[in-house]
């Protein structure tokens, strides 16, 4: 039986193949819509969601399958003080899968070695979040035709955004990627991030200024401040309006800048950037409903 806890625990090659079967997934959906019948799905979500937890749940629908859960702590038995691993055995007597959403870094970790089904790390505290980086590495697909010899620009809270830091682990196995870091100082990726860019002989290199570097990039991975993982308000209010992209700033962007982002947003993209051909954070919320039904139907061995 097969987990996803880190984007790390699929090799590049099953990656590529979830890749190809949501793109036919995507060319011939009605051929897929009885695949997950008489499965269910569980998605027990301790922190908040909307894309995560909904797309989950609209993949197993697609499927052909059922779904049931929770979308807060606050309904479930965690406010009587049970634990996560007796959560996870009692609801694996329900469903045939889990995805699960928690604030304890290891969590889903913890659940998965308890666990009856497959469970799914739907994001977990400030570290990872296997399945947008897998709805974001079918976005770049899509995009740029190629996941490979591209500049890529991850900007906003580098520090906090688990999307950003499984995003990364995935395309240092891919060739030819620069990456180009933005946040305030504050906000750089974590130590142990770096350490792996170096470790990889990644191209990278760290800046304040978006407007220094936007010209050069191919996509453009905007996240929001987490305000969440702060430990006080003075020094969110400080940071959170560190970069906020408007078609200005787009000016000096390439004509075929790719500009993601995993949503939810604040203000880090103004609302008019929306109707550029060049956002694509629309198309990749789409995209992470495809890619979950090609990831269900994996680990539930349907494929
Ligand atoms: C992200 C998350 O939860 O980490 N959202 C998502 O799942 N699409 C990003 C965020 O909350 O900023």
């Amino acid at each position: 039986m097969r987990h996803l806890i880190s984007i790390t625990d699929l090799t590049k090659e099953e990656i590529d193949e979830l890749i190809e079967l949501s793109e036919k997934i995507i060319a011939n959906p009605t051929d897929y819509q009885e695949v997950c019948r008489n499965k269910k799905l569980a998605t027990l979500f301790f922190e908040p969601s909307t894309r995560t937890r909904l797309s989950f749940e609209a993949a197993m629908l697609e499927l052909g399958g059922s779904i049931l859960g929770f979308s807060s702590a606050d309904t479930s038995s965690a406010a009587k003080g049970e634990s996560v691993t007796d959560t996870i055995r009692t609801v694996g007597c329900y469903a045939d899968i889990i995805a699960m959403r928690h604030s304890k870094e290891g969590a889903p970790l913890a659940a998965s070695m308890k666990s009856m089904v497959p469970i799914i790390n739907a994001g977990y505290g400030g570290h990872q979040h296997p399945t947008q980086t897998l709805t974001d590495l079918l976005t770049i697909q899509r995009e740029k035709g190629k996941i490979g010899d591209i500049t890529v620009g991850f900007c906003g809270d580098l520090q906090f955004g688990r999307t950003v830091h499984s995003l990364i682990s995935a395309l240092l196995r891919y060739q030819g990627i620069k990456f180009v870091l933005i946040s305030p100082n504050e906000l750089k990726i974590p130590g142990y991030l770096k350490d792996s860019l170096k470790h990889h002989k990644a191209n990278f290199s760290e800046h304040e200024i978006l407007e220094d570097v936007i010209d050069g990039l191919d996509v453009l991975y905007m996240t929001r401040v987490q305000r969440e993982r702060f430990f006080n308000e003075a020094d969110y209010v400080r940071l959170k309006d560190s970069y906020i992209l408007t078609l200005d700033k787009l000016k000096a962007a390439k004509k075929d800048l790719s500009i993601l982002h995993p949503l939810p947003r604040v203000n880090e993209i103004a609302v008019e950037v929306d109707d550029d051909p060049r956002a694509c954070y629309f198309r990749q919320v789409l995209n992470g409903k495809y890619i979950r039904m090609a990831l269900i139907m994996k680990l539930l061995e349907l494929v």
